[in-house]
């Protein structure tokens, strides 16, 4: 198989801008496509130096839109405005939902075929709506359209990791649910290794988990949201579907996908990729009491704004 054609869509941006540095870094790309508004002639000139294979190239604007997606293998969309303080994921939607739809009525025109990240928030109602669109365009493949949350899985297995006093890569968390608030469902009870915490401990660092990125917007004070780990995590997501197109049969990831693990139409939870996207939903295994209370109280928000992304392109 030759190399893959993998565009950033929001390529200049706080996350954009990492994550095309890291997929320059990715052996398994040999065409790298830059497409925002603004700046990314800069962009890729600056990356364009770096010694490593993949070829670099910068669009700019809407005219370069179909330049930039044609023959994309991987499309990863990090465009949008991020989060500010007193913000939640859900108040941004107004602005990345028609930043969303846009983007993906062309990559629907331009290379139907492509797996699609989706980073842009609230995650939980984009996804939906990129479905929708997909949809309408009678090109929509619901094994290829990821919400990227694996940043919800890095932040997990880094918290654990810290407590057990442990390195990070030797620690695994299946993360499940949505990307926001109280919809992030961490599955403590199946870390592994095994974490051993009381019931205020768990609830704590649940807690703590969902709402890692409002610790992150609070810290950035007005500068906006995770970008460098939330482009790390992006780098992962694009490297596991790599692989998995590459023909290996072995990448399971937790990721948000049109699922019928729930009764809910979309569901973050570990799958197997293969070569066509997801391949095989695994189970999501037994739940502790808390977890089974979260994921309760959590299907009512999540149905909310799986709906809200319906309607927006719907008009429902
Ligand atoms: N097409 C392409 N790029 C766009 C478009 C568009 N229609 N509209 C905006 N952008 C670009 C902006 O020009 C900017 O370069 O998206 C980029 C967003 O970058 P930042 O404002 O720095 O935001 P960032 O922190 O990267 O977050 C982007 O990801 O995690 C989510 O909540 C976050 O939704 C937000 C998104």
């Amino acid at each position: 198989r030759p190399k893959a054609t993998v565009a950033v869509l929001g390529a200049a941006g706080g996350i954009g801008q990492p994550v095309a540095l890291l997929l320059k870094l990715n052996p398994l790309i040999g065409d790298l496509r830059l497409y925002d508004i603004v700046n990314t002639p800069g962009v890729g000139a600056d990356l364009s130096h770096i010694n490593t294979g993949a070829k670099v190239t910068a669009f700019m604007g809407d005219a370069q839109l179909c330049d930039a997606l044609s023959g994309c293998d991987l499309v990863i969309i990090p465009a949008g405005v991020p989060r500010k303080p007193g913000m939640t994921r859900d108040d941004l939607f107004n602005i990345n939902a028609k930043i969303v739809k846009t983007l993906i009525e062309a990559v629907a025109t331009y290379c139907p075929n492509a797996w699609i990240g989706i980073i842009s928030n609230p995650v939980n109602s984009t996804v939906p709506i990129a479905a929708e669109v997909l949809k309408q365009k009678g090109v929509y493949d619901p094994l290829k359209l990821f919400g990227v949350t694996t940043l919800d899985v890095v932040r997990a297995e880094t918290f654990v990791a810290e407590i057990l006093g442990v390195d990070p890569k030797d620690v695994t968390v299946p993360v499940i649910g949505g990307h926001a608030g109280t919809t992030i469902l961490p599955l403590l009870s199946q870390a592994m290794p095994a974490l051993s915490l009381d019931d205020d401990k768990a609830k704590a660092l649940m807690d703590r988990i969902q709402n890692a990125g409002t610790e992150v917007v609070n810290a950035k004070a007005g500068a906006g949201s995770a970008t460098l780990s939330m482009a790390y995590a992006a780098s992962e997501f694009a490297d596991a579907c790599l692989r998995a197109l590459n023909g290996d049969t072995g990448v399971v990831l937790c990721t948000y996908v049109a699922s019928n693990v729930t009764d809910l139409p979309f569901f973050a939870s570990p799958v197997r990729l293969g070569k066509g996207g997801v391949e095989e939903f695994l189970p999501i295994g037994e739940m502790n009491k808390l977890e089974q209370e979260n994921f309760e109280e959590m299907k009512g928000q999540l149905a909310i704004n799986i709906k809200k992304g319906v309607d927006f392109v719907t008009g429902g």
